[in-house]
């Protein structure tokens, strides 16, 4: 066996040096940090493992000391060498291999590199740089743990399901249109010119169908893909832990992920959680926090003040209700020492943003509620609010009077703006909630047009259900159609959600009727589904995680992106392989396809 193969048959981890004291050993990795102090040079030696220390002395290795003089930042090498204790002084507490340091016996370099365009230390880098460099940032420690994590992630999970008796059943990706709400990624069909696949938002349709099949548990790693605009916790392709199972129903589903996410979690991030989880209804959520994915981990919650000020003298207020709008208010706890321009600046952001007209606001100070506008108010009303909202000394309330939906958004950003300035969110702390119960239509304030909250094969709650099949009474009550949607929640984002399903072809036709998805277009887009359900299917249901986001969350990571492999950026490019990009005229002629200008 020649030097190197005996090198790469025995290779320890780098990591595991500090376990070898007295042993010979055989490493392969790349040259990280580097200090030369002339017949010595000591390179920390970094793999996958982790960092130790490399020795090169001249009286040990004669000769060859001088290649080892041109070893330079991210070089690759094989050593062989003795672990040996470092001195005292020399000890490095921060490295897990500190204590020890291998002394050099022979050596290969295996690999030269070029100078970096980064520094793999600096911490600072433009995220530009890092994902055109994207494999040199995954050699930073963030990097290869979030990989990593990836990894135990979905094994953890794979384990699990499968002991629970699921399937693991793999979808296609060239695909139909599956309505999840966003746009499609379309693919030409070369063989049907004029013809185009959609790359799946999501498998819902096909696990469905694997119900109706039989499949009874399956779940599946998925690669979903949505044409959406990009934020910081979404990209246009993602990943997505999914399931369906039949004969179930809300109590089971959620009791079984509870199971789930307590296992896996602890065994991932080390973190126990509290189960059951908490449950809020969705119009509670709406309520107390405005927003369907609250943040618990602090309080401040929405109050509801109309009718403690509905007949007060100010203007706003009054007209606001008599209009049917709401007005809630907002306690921040210490916001008193917002200055004018402070306030001036959020009532600015809450326009832009959210349409709100204005943010009015009182101060509490020694002897009560106090701003421009208290003068409106009787001493009473005031004290009411104060009691409402409890309000202390150093407090300030903000109020947002408009129709339901700008209070809501308004309150809630503020809320969670506020609780982040003054500190009122404790950052290691996870708040698990289930929202229940959400409403199975939107309209569109717009255009009047009904919209599926989750998706159009989510199953009514079965006492709205004659709400649903009265179309005089759906036109007024529409919106209060329960579902039997839920989410999973953690810190204010939506980690999953899923739904009991329709199975049966009636209900499923009612609702696209009410969807205005005419028989004819259902038939064209969800014929094969509408069909299967008429051949004995089970009542089943399911629920997708987004394990981006849950990677995200846990890992304390603020961008998506971070967790991705191969994140695309905002603008969805992917800045390493430059993709999307033009294709050859020749490839366009095979499709059939021209490009407008
Ligand atoms: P939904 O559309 O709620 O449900 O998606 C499920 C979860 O997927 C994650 N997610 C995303 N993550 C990153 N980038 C995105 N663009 C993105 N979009 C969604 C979220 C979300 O909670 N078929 C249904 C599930 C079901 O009913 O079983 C579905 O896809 O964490
Ligand atoms: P104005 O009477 O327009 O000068 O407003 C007095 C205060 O009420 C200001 O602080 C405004 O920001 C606030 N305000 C105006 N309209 C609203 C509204 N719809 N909701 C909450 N506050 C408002």
């Amino acid at each position: 066996m020649s030097w190197l193969a005996s090198i790469y048959k025995e290779r320890l981890p780098v990591l595991q040096i500090g376990k070898a004291t007295g042993k010979k050993v055989r490493l392969c990795g790349w040259a990280f940090r580097h200090r030369d102090q002339g017949g010595l040079i000591f390179i920390d030696l970094r793999d996958r493992s982790g960092i130790g220390q490399l020795v090169f002395d001249r009286s040990v290795l004669g000769e060859h000391f001088q290649a080892a003089e041109t070893i330079r930042s991210e070089f690759v090498l094989a050593v062989e060498g003795q672990v040996r204790s470092r001195a005292r002084e020399s000890i490095n507490p921060r490295m897990a291999t500190g204590e020890v340091e291998v002394l050099v016996e022979r050596f290969e370099i295996l690999n030269a590199s070029r100078t970096l365009p980064f520094e793999l230390e600096f911490a600072e880098v433009g995220e530009e740089h890092r994902l055109r460099y994207r494999y040199l940032d995954l050699r930073r420690e963030a990097g290869m743990e979030a990989l990593a994590k990836r990894s135990h992630l979905s094994a953890a999970l794979r384990r699990f399901l499968e002991k629970e008796g699921f399937l693991e059943v793999e979808t296609p990706v060239l695909n139909k249109s599956t309505p999840e709400g966003a746009r499609d990624f379309l693919v030409p069909a070369r063989l049907s010119p004029g013809s185009f696949y959609a790359l799946p938002q999501s498998p819902q349709i096909f696990k469905q169908i694997l119900m109706v099949a039989g499949v009874e548990k399956y779940f599946q790693i998925a690669r979903c893909f949505r044409d959406e605009d990009l934020r910081a916790d979404r990209q246009p392709e993602f990943t997505q832990l999914d399931m369906e199972l039949s004969f179930i129903d809300e109590e089971r589903i959620m009791a079984l992920l509870e199971k789930m996410w307590a296992r896996v979690l602890k065994e991932v991030f080390d973190l126990k959680i509290k189960t059951p989880i908490l449950r809020m209804t969705h119009a509670e959520a709406m309520e107390s926090y405005g927003i369907d994915r609250p943040d618990l981990r602090f309080e401040m919650k929405l109050v509801d003040v109309a009718p403690l000020v509905k007949n007060s003298q100010f203007q706003v207020f009054r007209q606001t209700f008599d209009g049917g709008g709401r007005i809630k208010a907002l306690c921040v706890p210490g916001g008193a020492s917002l200055s004018r321009k402070d306030i001036d600046d959020l009532t600015a952001w809450v326009n832009r943003d959210f349409k709100a007209k204005g943010l009015a606001w009182l101060k509490h100070e020694v002897d009560g509620l106090k701003s421009s506008i208290s003068k409106f108010f009787s001493e009473s009303e005031l004290r009411a609010i104060e009691r409402a909202t409890a309000s202390r000394p150093g407090d300030i309330v903000f109020f947002a009077a408009d129709r339901e939906s700008v209070v809501n958004a308004t309150l809630a950003h503020l809320r969670l703006a506020m609780g982040e300035k003054f500190g009122l969110i404790p950052p290691d702390d996870f708040r698990m909630v289930w929202i229940t119960d959400f409403p199975l239509f939107e309209k569109d304030p717009d255009s009047g047009a009904w919209h599926a909250v989750h998706h159009p094969f989510t199953a009514p709650a079965p006492e709205d259900l004659p709400i649903l099949l009265d179309a005089d009474r759906f036109e007024r009550e529409g919106q209060h159609v329960r579902s039997r949607a839920y989410d999973l929640v953690v810190n204010g984002t939506e980690i999953g959600g899923g739904s009991i399903r329709i199975h049966d072809a009636t209900t499923q036709s009612a609702i696209f009727r009410i969807l205005k998805i005419s028989p004819e277009e259902a038939s064209e887009r969800f014929g094969f589904l509408l069909d299967a359900l008429s051949y004995g299917a089970p009542p089943h249901g399911g629920v997708a995680f987004g394990l981006d986001r849950i990677l995200m969350l846990f890992l304390k990571r603020d961008s998506i992106r971070d967790v991705i492999p191969f994140p695309k950026t905002q603008k969805g490019h992917c800045l390493m392989s430059e993709s999307p990009s033009p294709v050859s005229p020749e490839q366009l002629k095979e499709l059939r396809l021209r490009t407008m200008p």
